[in-house]
Protein backbone atom coordinates (compact mmCIF):
# COMPACT_ATOMS: atom_id res chain seq x y z
CA UNK A 1 0.00 0.00 0.00
CA UNK A 2 1.24 3.32 -0.92
CA UNK A 3 0.45 6.77 1.31
CA UNK A 4 0.16 9.00 -2.21
CA UNK A 5 -2.65 6.47 -3.31
CA UNK A 6 -4.59 6.80 -0.12
CA UNK A 7 -4.12 10.85 -0.47
CA UNK A 8 -5.22 10.90 -4.41
CA UNK A 9 -8.35 8.31 -3.38
CA UNK A 10 -9.83 10.87 -0.76
CA UNK A 11 -8.72 13.85 -2.70
CA UNK A 12 -11.06 12.45 -5.40
CA UNK A 13 -13.99 12.05 -2.70
CA UNK A 14 -13.75 8.22 -2.13
CA UNK A 15 -14.27 6.10 0.97
CA UNK A 16 -11.10 4.27 2.60
CA UNK A 17 -11.44 0.85 3.90
CA UNK A 18 -10.66 -0.57 7.42
CA UNK A 19 -7.46 -1.74 6.10
CA UNK A 20 -6.45 1.76 4.20
CA UNK A 21 -7.76 4.02 7.48
CA UNK A 22 -4.96 1.67 10.21
CA UNK A 23 -2.41 1.67 7.26
CA UNK A 24 -2.22 5.44 7.45
CA UNK A 25 -2.59 5.78 11.47
CA UNK A 26 0.12 3.30 12.11
CA UNK A 27 2.59 4.39 9.34
CA UNK A 28 2.23 7.94 10.89
CA UNK A 29 2.83 6.83 14.41
CA UNK A 30 5.74 5.07 13.73
CA UNK A 31 7.20 7.75 11.54
CA UNK A 32 6.99 5.99 8.33
CA UNK A 33 4.44 8.02 6.90
CA UNK A 34 6.08 12.13 6.68
CA UNK A 35 4.25 14.98 7.76
CA UNK A 36 4.42 16.06 4.67
CA UNK A 37 1.87 13.30 3.16
CA UNK A 38 -0.37 13.51 6.42
CA UNK A 39 -0.77 16.86 6.17
CA UNK A 40 -1.57 16.65 2.16
CA UNK A 41 -4.04 13.80 3.49
CA UNK A 42 -5.58 15.90 6.30
CA UNK A 43 -6.63 18.67 3.59
CA UNK A 44 -8.22 16.37 1.43
CA UNK A 45 -10.13 15.13 4.79
CA UNK A 46 -10.91 18.40 5.14
CA UNK A 47 -12.85 19.28 1.96
CA UNK A 48 -13.78 15.77 1.64
CA UNK A 49 -15.09 14.48 5.14
CA UNK A 50 -15.46 10.97 5.99
CA UNK A 51 -18.59 8.25 6.56
CA UNK A 52 -19.44 7.10 9.61
CA UNK A 53 -17.69 3.84 8.68
CA UNK A 54 -14.65 6.16 7.78
CA UNK A 55 -14.69 7.43 11.32
CA UNK A 56 -15.59 4.55 13.19
CA UNK A 57 -12.49 2.83 11.98
CA UNK A 58 -10.09 5.85 12.35
CA UNK A 59 -11.10 5.96 15.76
CA UNK A 60 -10.61 2.27 16.97
CA UNK A 61 -6.94 3.10 14.60
CA UNK A 62 -6.08 5.97 17.04
CA UNK A 63 -7.41 4.30 20.46
CA UNK A 64 -4.90 1.48 19.06
CA UNK A 65 -2.31 3.49 18.80
CA UNK A 66 -1.46 3.78 21.74
CA UNK A 67 -2.54 2.14 25.65
CA UNK A 68 -5.83 2.00 26.32
CA UNK A 69 -7.12 2.08 30.66
CA UNK A 70 -7.88 -0.97 31.98
CA UNK A 71 -11.12 0.09 34.24
CA UNK A 72 -12.41 -3.91 34.51
CA UNK A 73 -11.80 -3.79 38.54
CA UNK A 74 -14.12 -0.75 38.67
CA UNK A 75 -17.81 -2.53 39.58
CA UNK A 76 -20.55 -1.48 37.33
CA UNK A 77 -21.22 0.33 34.25
CA UNK A 78 -18.38 3.36 33.85
CA UNK A 79 -19.59 6.58 32.55
CA UNK A 80 -17.74 9.45 31.79
CA UNK A 81 -18.55 13.00 30.52
CA UNK A 82 -17.05 15.18 28.25
CA UNK A 83 -17.39 19.04 27.28
CA UNK A 84 -16.23 20.42 24.36
CA UNK A 85 -14.74 23.19 26.71
CA UNK A 86 -16.14 26.34 27.28
CA UNK A 87 -15.36 29.41 29.88
CA UNK A 88 -15.96 28.83 33.43
CA UNK A 89 -17.34 25.16 33.23
CA UNK A 90 -17.37 23.89 36.71
CA UNK A 91 -19.90 20.88 35.82
CA UNK A 92 -16.92 18.18 36.59
CA UNK A 93 -16.81 19.28 39.86
CA UNK A 94 -20.25 19.14 40.79
CA UNK A 95 -20.92 16.33 38.77
CA UNK A 96 -18.39 13.82 39.73
CA UNK A 97 -19.62 13.62 43.26
CA UNK A 98 -23.47 14.39 42.50
CA UNK A 99 -23.89 11.45 40.20
CA UNK A 100 -21.65 9.02 42.42
CA UNK A 101 -23.56 9.96 45.33
CA UNK A 102 -26.97 8.05 43.89
CA UNK A 103 -24.00 5.13 42.85
CA UNK A 104 -22.47 5.70 39.39
CA UNK A 105 -18.64 4.67 39.37
CA UNK A 106 -16.83 7.91 38.63
CA UNK A 107 -13.63 7.06 37.53
CA UNK A 108 -12.18 10.41 36.42
CA UNK A 109 -8.69 10.75 34.35
CA UNK A 110 -7.84 14.84 34.33
CA UNK A 111 -5.74 16.87 32.62
CA UNK A 112 -4.37 20.17 33.93
CA UNK A 113 -5.58 23.27 32.17
CA UNK A 114 -4.13 25.28 29.17
CA UNK A 115 -6.40 28.22 28.18
CA UNK A 116 -8.90 31.13 30.53
CA UNK A 117 -8.68 28.82 33.91
CA UNK A 118 -7.14 25.61 34.78
CA UNK A 119 -8.59 21.86 34.68
CA UNK A 120 -10.15 19.89 36.78
CA UNK A 121 -7.03 19.03 38.41
CA UNK A 122 -5.97 22.34 39.00
CA UNK A 123 -9.09 23.49 40.39
CA UNK A 124 -9.16 20.41 42.70
CA UNK A 125 -5.37 21.35 43.89
CA UNK A 126 -6.83 24.69 45.51
CA UNK A 127 -7.89 22.35 48.21
CA UNK A 128 -5.19 21.86 50.69
CA UNK A 129 -3.43 18.25 50.38
CA UNK A 130 -5.77 16.90 47.47
CA UNK A 131 -3.28 15.09 44.71
CA UNK A 132 -3.91 12.47 42.17
CA UNK A 133 -0.81 11.22 42.19
CA UNK A 134 -2.38 7.93 42.91
CA UNK A 135 -1.62 4.45 41.28
CA UNK A 136 -3.95 2.44 39.38
CA UNK A 137 -4.75 0.17 42.19
CA UNK A 138 -5.42 2.43 44.41
CA UNK A 139 -7.92 4.34 42.08
CA UNK A 140 -9.52 1.29 41.74
CA UNK A 141 -10.19 0.60 45.30
CA UNK A 142 -11.40 4.17 45.63
CA UNK A 143 -13.74 3.87 43.02
CA UNK A 144 -15.15 1.17 44.35
CA UNK A 145 -15.49 2.21 48.19
CA UNK A 146 -16.21 6.21 47.45
CA UNK A 147 -17.77 5.67 43.97
CA UNK A 148 -15.59 8.47 43.11
CA UNK A 149 -11.76 9.62 41.85
CA UNK A 150 -9.44 11.26 40.22
CA UNK A 151 -6.35 10.07 39.01
CA UNK A 152 -3.93 12.15 36.55
CA UNK A 153 -3.43 11.58 32.86
CA UNK A 154 -0.05 9.21 32.75
CA UNK A 155 0.38 6.53 30.49
CA UNK A 156 0.86 6.43 26.75
CA UNK A 157 -3.15 7.47 25.82
CA UNK A 158 -3.44 8.18 21.66
CA UNK A 159 -0.10 9.30 20.41
CA UNK A 160 -1.45 9.51 17.51
CA UNK A 161 -4.23 12.28 18.38
CA UNK A 162 -1.24 13.93 19.81
CA UNK A 163 1.17 13.78 16.67
CA UNK A 164 -2.17 14.52 14.42
CA UNK A 165 -2.90 17.38 15.73
CA UNK A 166 0.03 19.15 16.35
CA UNK A 167 -0.16 18.60 12.37
CA UNK A 168 -3.11 19.89 12.27
CA UNK A 169 -2.67 22.84 14.09
CA UNK A 170 -0.07 24.07 11.82
CA UNK A 171 -2.12 23.08 8.18
CA UNK A 172 -5.43 25.01 9.05
CA UNK A 173 -6.89 21.66 9.27
CA UNK A 174 -8.20 21.53 12.91
CA UNK A 175 -11.68 22.75 11.90
CA UNK A 176 -13.07 19.41 10.42
CA UNK A 177 -15.98 17.49 11.96
CA UNK A 178 -14.62 14.01 11.13
CA UNK A 179 -11.17 14.96 12.93
CA UNK A 180 -12.27 16.37 16.01
CA UNK A 181 -14.74 14.12 16.71
CA UNK A 182 -12.36 11.00 16.20
CA UNK A 183 -9.69 12.79 18.17
CA UNK A 184 -12.21 13.64 21.03
CA UNK A 185 -14.08 10.58 21.22
CA UNK A 186 -10.18 8.70 20.55
CA UNK A 187 -9.91 9.59 24.21
CA UNK A 188 -12.65 9.34 26.16
CA UNK A 189 -12.44 5.35 24.66
CA UNK A 190 -8.86 4.95 25.38
CA UNK A 191 -9.59 6.05 29.03
CA UNK A 192 -12.05 3.29 29.49
CA UNK A 193 -15.40 4.32 30.10
CA UNK A 194 -18.24 2.23 28.72
CA UNK A 195 -20.75 4.72 28.24
CA UNK A 196 -20.01 8.49 27.51
CA UNK A 197 -22.40 11.55 27.90
CA UNK A 198 -21.20 14.83 25.73
CA UNK A 199 -22.15 18.07 26.22
CA UNK A 200 -21.60 20.27 23.27
CA UNK A 201 -21.31 23.99 23.50
CA UNK A 202 -22.74 26.45 21.20
CA UNK A 203 -21.91 29.83 20.94
CA UNK A 204 -19.06 32.56 20.93
CA UNK A 205 -17.15 31.16 23.85
CA UNK A 206 -16.79 27.48 21.96
CA UNK A 207 -15.35 25.80 19.05
CA UNK A 208 -18.56 25.56 17.39
CA UNK A 209 -19.82 28.93 17.21
CA UNK A 210 -23.32 28.27 15.54
CA UNK A 211 -26.25 25.42 16.47
CA UNK A 212 -26.26 23.51 13.23
CA UNK A 213 -21.97 22.65 13.12
CA UNK A 214 -22.44 22.21 16.96
CA UNK A 215 -25.42 19.40 16.09
CA UNK A 216 -23.30 18.06 13.39
CA UNK A 217 -20.47 17.37 15.48
CA UNK A 218 -22.72 15.97 17.99
CA UNK A 219 -24.40 13.71 16.26
CA UNK A 220 -20.67 12.42 14.56
CA UNK A 221 -19.47 11.71 18.08
CA UNK A 222 -22.56 9.67 18.95
CA UNK A 223 -22.13 7.54 16.10
CA UNK A 224 -18.67 6.56 16.98
CA UNK A 225 -19.12 6.22 20.02
CA UNK A 226 -22.28 3.78 19.17
CA UNK A 227 -19.92 2.16 16.14
CA UNK A 228 -17.28 1.28 18.57
CA UNK A 229 -19.94 -0.03 21.34
CA UNK A 230 -20.02 2.32 24.05
CA UNK A 231 -23.12 3.93 24.66
CA UNK A 232 -23.10 7.49 24.33
CA UNK A 233 -25.20 10.46 24.13
CA UNK A 234 -24.80 14.34 23.62
CA UNK A 235 -26.42 17.62 24.49
CA UNK A 236 -26.18 20.80 22.81
CA UNK A 237 -26.02 23.47 25.41
CA UNK A 238 -25.41 27.19 25.05
CA UNK A 239 -21.67 29.00 25.78
CA UNK A 240 -22.31 32.44 24.63
CA UNK A 241 -21.99 33.72 28.35
CA UNK A 242 -19.81 31.92 30.55
CA UNK A 243 -21.57 29.37 32.68
CA UNK A 244 -22.21 30.10 36.12
CA UNK A 245 -21.24 33.47 37.98
CA UNK A 246 -17.48 32.22 38.59
CA UNK A 247 -14.28 31.84 36.30
CA UNK A 248 -11.04 31.30 38.11
CA UNK A 249 -10.33 28.07 40.11
CA UNK A 250 -10.42 28.55 44.19
CA UNK A 251 -13.78 30.77 42.90
CA UNK A 252 -15.23 27.59 40.47
CA UNK A 253 -14.39 25.01 43.47
CA UNK A 254 -16.32 27.68 45.80
CA UNK A 255 -19.32 27.83 43.27
CA UNK A 256 -18.74 23.65 42.69
CA UNK A 257 -19.72 23.21 46.78
CA UNK A 258 -22.08 25.98 46.52
CA UNK A 259 -24.38 23.86 43.55
CA UNK A 260 -23.94 20.50 45.71
CA UNK A 261 -25.49 22.16 48.37
CA UNK A 262 -28.50 23.29 46.10
CA UNK A 263 -27.21 27.00 46.22
CA UNK A 264 -25.28 27.78 42.96
CA UNK A 265 -26.58 29.49 40.11
CA UNK A 266 -29.60 28.29 38.15
CA UNK A 267 -27.72 27.65 34.36
CA UNK A 268 -24.83 25.72 36.57
CA UNK A 269 -27.24 23.93 38.48
CA UNK A 270 -29.79 22.75 35.56
CA UNK A 271 -26.73 22.09 33.16
CA UNK A 272 -25.75 19.22 35.97
CA UNK A 273 -28.75 17.96 36.67
CA UNK A 274 -29.42 17.50 33.09
CA UNK A 275 -26.25 15.96 32.36
CA UNK A 276 -26.50 13.58 35.25
CA UNK A 277 -29.64 12.47 35.02
CA UNK A 278 -28.20 10.85 31.55
CA UNK A 279 -25.33 9.53 33.02
CA UNK A 280 -27.71 7.61 36.13
CA UNK A 281 -29.64 6.29 32.88
CA UNK A 282 -26.56 4.99 31.12
CA UNK A 283 -25.33 3.49 34.30
CA UNK A 284 -28.62 2.05 34.50
CA UNK A 285 -29.15 3.00 38.02
CA UNK A 286 -32.60 4.57 36.96
CA UNK A 287 -35.26 3.35 34.41
CA UNK A 288 -35.59 6.93 32.46
CA UNK A 289 -34.25 10.67 32.76
CA UNK A 290 -37.28 12.01 35.23
CA UNK A 291 -36.56 9.59 37.62
CA UNK A 292 -32.74 9.95 37.97
CA UNK A 293 -33.33 13.69 37.64
CA UNK A 294 -35.70 13.27 41.14
CA UNK A 295 -32.39 11.13 42.52
CA UNK A 296 -30.23 13.98 42.17
CA UNK A 297 -32.43 16.00 43.20
CA UNK A 298 -33.10 14.19 46.19
CA UNK A 299 -29.14 13.85 46.82
CA UNK A 300 -28.48 17.59 46.72
CA UNK A 301 -31.55 18.25 49.09
CA UNK A 302 -30.32 15.64 51.46
CA UNK A 303 -27.16 16.74 51.75
CA UNK A 304 -25.74 13.10 50.18
CA UNK A 305 -24.17 14.80 47.38
CA UNK A 306 -22.20 17.39 49.80
CA UNK A 307 -21.14 14.35 51.46
CA UNK A 308 -19.93 12.51 48.69
CA UNK A 309 -17.42 15.51 47.59
CA UNK A 310 -16.37 15.75 51.52
CA UNK A 311 -15.50 11.90 51.37
CA UNK A 312 -13.96 11.97 47.91
CA UNK A 313 -11.54 14.79 48.87
CA UNK A 314 -10.39 13.36 52.43
CA UNK A 315 -9.50 9.95 50.44
CA UNK A 316 -7.16 11.86 48.48
CA UNK A 317 -5.55 13.99 50.99
CA UNK A 318 -7.46 17.42 50.86
CA UNK A 319 -9.05 18.78 53.49
CA UNK A 320 -12.46 18.56 53.34
CA UNK A 321 -13.64 20.84 55.54
CA UNK A 322 -13.32 23.40 53.40
CA UNK A 323 -16.64 22.33 52.01
CA UNK A 324 -18.29 23.68 55.06
CA UNK A 325 -16.22 26.91 55.22
CA UNK A 326 -14.72 27.61 51.92
CA UNK A 327 -13.00 30.75 53.33
CA UNK A 328 -10.28 27.94 53.70
CA UNK A 329 -9.92 28.68 49.53
CA UNK A 330 -6.87 30.54 48.69
CA UNK A 331 -7.79 33.80 48.37
CA UNK A 332 -6.49 36.89 46.79
CA UNK A 333 -5.36 40.08 48.03
CA UNK A 334 -7.61 42.36 46.14
CA UNK A 335 -11.39 42.23 45.28
CA UNK A 336 -12.50 45.22 42.91
CA UNK A 337 -15.88 45.40 41.71
CA UNK A 338 -16.92 46.39 38.01
CA UNK A 339 -19.73 48.98 38.10
CA UNK A 340 -21.89 49.19 34.84
CA UNK A 341 -21.77 52.79 33.14
CA UNK A 342 -25.16 52.32 32.51
CA UNK A 343 -28.86 51.70 33.19
CA UNK A 344 -30.30 48.65 31.16
CA UNK A 345 -30.58 45.21 30.21
CA UNK A 346 -27.55 43.01 29.52
CA UNK A 347 -27.73 41.97 25.64
CA UNK A 348 -24.43 40.20 25.64
CA UNK A 349 -21.35 38.54 27.97
CA UNK A 350 -18.97 37.62 25.04
CA UNK A 351 -17.65 34.38 27.14
CA UNK A 352 -13.98 34.38 25.35
CA UNK A 353 -12.97 37.75 26.32
CA UNK A 354 -14.01 36.66 30.32
CA UNK A 355 -11.92 33.93 29.81
CA UNK A 356 -9.20 36.49 28.84
CA UNK A 357 -9.56 38.34 31.19
CA UNK A 358 -9.14 35.54 34.02
CA UNK A 359 -5.92 34.64 31.75
CA UNK A 360 -4.54 38.57 32.52
CA UNK A 361 -5.49 37.98 35.80
CA UNK A 362 -3.20 34.64 36.21
CA UNK A 363 -5.74 31.71 36.31
CA UNK A 364 -5.09 30.42 33.29
CA UNK A 365 -1.74 28.95 31.18
CA UNK A 366 -0.93 30.87 28.53
CA UNK A 367 1.85 27.84 27.63
CA UNK A 368 2.49 24.20 29.51
CA UNK A 369 4.99 26.05 31.59
CA UNK A 370 2.78 28.76 33.40
CA UNK A 371 2.12 28.63 36.65
CA UNK A 372 -1.43 29.27 37.38
CA UNK A 373 -2.85 31.29 40.67
CA UNK A 374 -5.73 29.46 42.11
CA UNK A 375 -7.07 32.53 44.06
CA UNK A 376 -7.88 34.94 41.46
CA UNK A 377 -10.32 35.21 38.61
CA UNK A 378 -13.69 36.50 38.09
CA UNK A 379 -17.22 36.23 39.65
CA UNK A 380 -19.86 37.81 37.53
CA UNK A 381 -23.04 39.50 39.32
CA UNK A 382 -25.25 40.03 36.05
CA UNK A 383 -25.99 37.85 33.02
CA UNK A 384 -27.40 38.42 29.91
CA UNK A 385 -31.20 39.06 30.61
CA UNK A 386 -30.64 40.48 33.73
CA UNK A 387 -31.40 44.39 34.42
CA UNK A 388 -28.90 46.73 36.15
CA UNK A 389 -28.74 50.11 37.47
CA UNK A 390 -25.77 52.37 36.66
CA UNK A 391 -23.21 52.06 39.29
CA UNK A 392 -24.77 48.17 40.22
CA UNK A 393 -21.81 45.55 40.11
CA UNK A 394 -21.41 43.71 36.71
CA UNK A 395 -18.49 41.84 38.20
CA UNK A 396 -15.88 41.22 41.15
CA UNK A 397 -12.56 40.89 40.14
CA UNK A 398 -10.21 38.83 42.44
CA UNK A 399 -6.92 39.94 41.72
CA UNK A 400 -3.58 39.62 43.43
CA UNK A 401 -2.42 42.77 41.82
CA UNK A 402 -3.08 45.76 42.95
CA UNK A 403 -3.38 47.59 38.89
CA UNK A 404 -6.30 46.12 37.11
CA UNK A 405 -7.06 48.60 34.91
CA UNK A 406 -6.57 46.59 31.68
CA UNK A 407 -8.91 43.64 33.25
CA UNK A 408 -11.52 46.01 33.96
CA UNK A 409 -11.64 47.76 30.10
CA UNK A 410 -11.56 44.13 28.80
CA UNK A 411 -14.41 43.25 31.60
CA UNK A 412 -16.18 46.45 29.96
CA UNK A 413 -15.34 45.21 26.08
CA UNK A 414 -17.20 41.68 27.22
CA UNK A 415 -20.75 43.19 28.52
CA UNK A 416 -23.24 45.19 26.19
CA UNK A 417 -26.27 46.85 27.88
CA UNK A 418 -29.48 48.07 25.97
CA UNK A 419 -32.20 49.99 26.72
CA UNK A 420 -34.56 47.26 25.64
CA UNK A 421 -35.39 43.93 27.29
CA UNK A 422 -33.64 40.69 26.80
CA UNK A 423 -34.67 37.40 26.98
CA UNK A 424 -31.80 35.18 29.04
CA UNK A 425 -30.36 32.63 26.38
CA UNK A 426 -31.65 29.11 26.08
CA UNK A 427 -29.37 27.18 28.20
CA UNK A 428 -30.11 23.47 26.50
CA UNK A 429 -30.88 23.28 22.74
CA UNK A 430 -31.42 19.91 21.58
CA UNK A 431 -30.59 16.18 22.89
CA UNK A 432 -29.32 13.77 20.39
CA UNK A 433 -28.73 9.99 20.65
N1 LIG B 1 -10.44 18.97 21.03
C1 LIG B 1 -9.81 17.79 20.77
O1 LIG B 1 -9.49 17.05 21.67
N2 LIG B 1 -9.54 17.49 19.50
C2 LIG B 1 -9.87 18.28 18.48
O2 LIG B 1 -9.59 17.93 17.35
C3 LIG B 1 -10.51 19.50 18.75
C4 LIG B 1 -10.79 19.80 20.05
CA1 LIG C 1 -18.51 28.88 36.53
Amino acid sequence: MRMVDLIEKKRDGYELTKVEIEFLINGFTKGDIPDYQMSAFAMALFFRGMTKEERVYLTKAIVQSGDQIDLSGIVGIKVDKHSTGGVGDTTTLVLAPLVASVGVPVAKMSGRGLGHTGGTIDKLESIKGFHVEISNEEFTRLVNQNKVAVIGQSGNLTPADKKLYALRDVTATVNSISLIASSIMSKKIAAGADAIVLDVKTGSGAFMKNLEDAKELAQSMVEIGNGVGRKTKAIISDMSQPLGFAVGNALEVKEAIDTLKGQGPEDLQELCLTLGSHMVVLAKKAADFNQAREMLKESIQSGQALQTFKTFLAAQGGDASVVDDPAKLPTASYMVEVPAKTSGYVAEITAETIGTAAMMLGAGRATKESVIDLAVGVVLHKKVGDHVEAGESLVTIHSNKENVQEVIEKIYSAYKVTDEKVDAPTLIYTEIQ
